[in-house]
């Protein structure tokens, strides 16, 4: 059964098929899915959805793009989101320092740093995007030793990579572990132990591949696996087995 650890699902992208896709998911190997809010608004979609289906569950935060109009009182919007049974993380957060035009780098990390104070008091492992911003993620995390979660869709270095495994952290591993020029990203998902990697697609973005310019979703899962598998000299099926355990020890989520 392949556990989609990040998938977006209340995008928009999906509006025209979204309860159908979601209902055919467990037929087609999809056992568990995470659906990680980016605001306020996408983090009640991500709950709605994962109330309504079984199979779904929901990470609770802001983005580091969509953090502009986040006003403190909405960390209690969020803590109250975060109490419904079926909110597992805290997440999508980070910091994104890639686009000149994302929030200021002062306010990304403030809006970071008060989501990962509200994880440590709920005890919510967190979901973590950092893009182009790995010394400052990697800092702003150790500032939090009680922390738990996963660096999702990981791509900074090995040597970074280490010193997360040595402090508990996950790793995430999405499409672009397929694309060609993945040398880096190859090398690090050779050498994660085996207990820290999670397998996501971020549907509907980052299609495998063999599909790139078509809207992902969780079924493609199985070319990251397989990917996965090819470097670790492992079958995809050991794989996909030992990385839904992963994902359902970090988000508390029983057998
Ligand atoms: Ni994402």
């Amino acid at each position: 059964m392949l556990f989609d650890t990040h998938a977006h699902y209340d995008d928009e992208q999906f509006d025209a098929d979204r309860a159908e896709l979601l209902a055919s998911m467990p037929k087609s190997g999809v056992g568990l899915i995470l659906d990680p809010g980016c605001d306020l608004e996408s983090s009640r979609k991500a709950v709605a959805l994962a109330e309504r289906f079984p199979h779904v569950y929901a990470a609770v935060g802001w983005h580091p793009e969509d953090c502009a109009p986040f006003r403190p009182p909405d960390l209690d919007a969020l803590r109250a989101l975060a109490a419904r049974p079926k909110v597992v993380a805290i997440g999508e957060i980070g910091l994104d320092y890639h686009w000149a035009e994302n929030p200021p780098k002062a306010w990304q990390q403030d809006v970071f740093r008060r989501q990962l104070a509200l994880a440590v008091e709920l005890d919510l492992p967190v979901v973590v995007h950092d893009r182009d911003a790995h010394a400052d993620c990697f800092a702003i995390v150790c500032e939090f030793p009680a922390l738990r979660g996963v660096f999702h869709c990981y791509s900074g270095s090995v040597e970074l990579a280490r010193e997360l495994w040595k402090r508990g952290w996950y790793v995430g591993f999405d499409g672009p572990l397929t694309y060609k020029n993945a040398r880096k990203t190859v090398e690090v998902a050779a050498e994660a132990p085996l207990e820290r990697i999670l397998l996501e697609t971020d549907s509907p973005y980052l299609p495998p591949a063999p599909l790139r310019g078509t809207r992902n979703d969780s079924r493609n899962l199985r070319y990251v696996a397989e990917r996965l598998a090819e470097i670790r000299g492992m079958t995809a099926e050991e794989l996909v087995e030992l990385t839904a355990a992963n994902g359902r020890r970090l988000f508390g989520i029983p057998a």
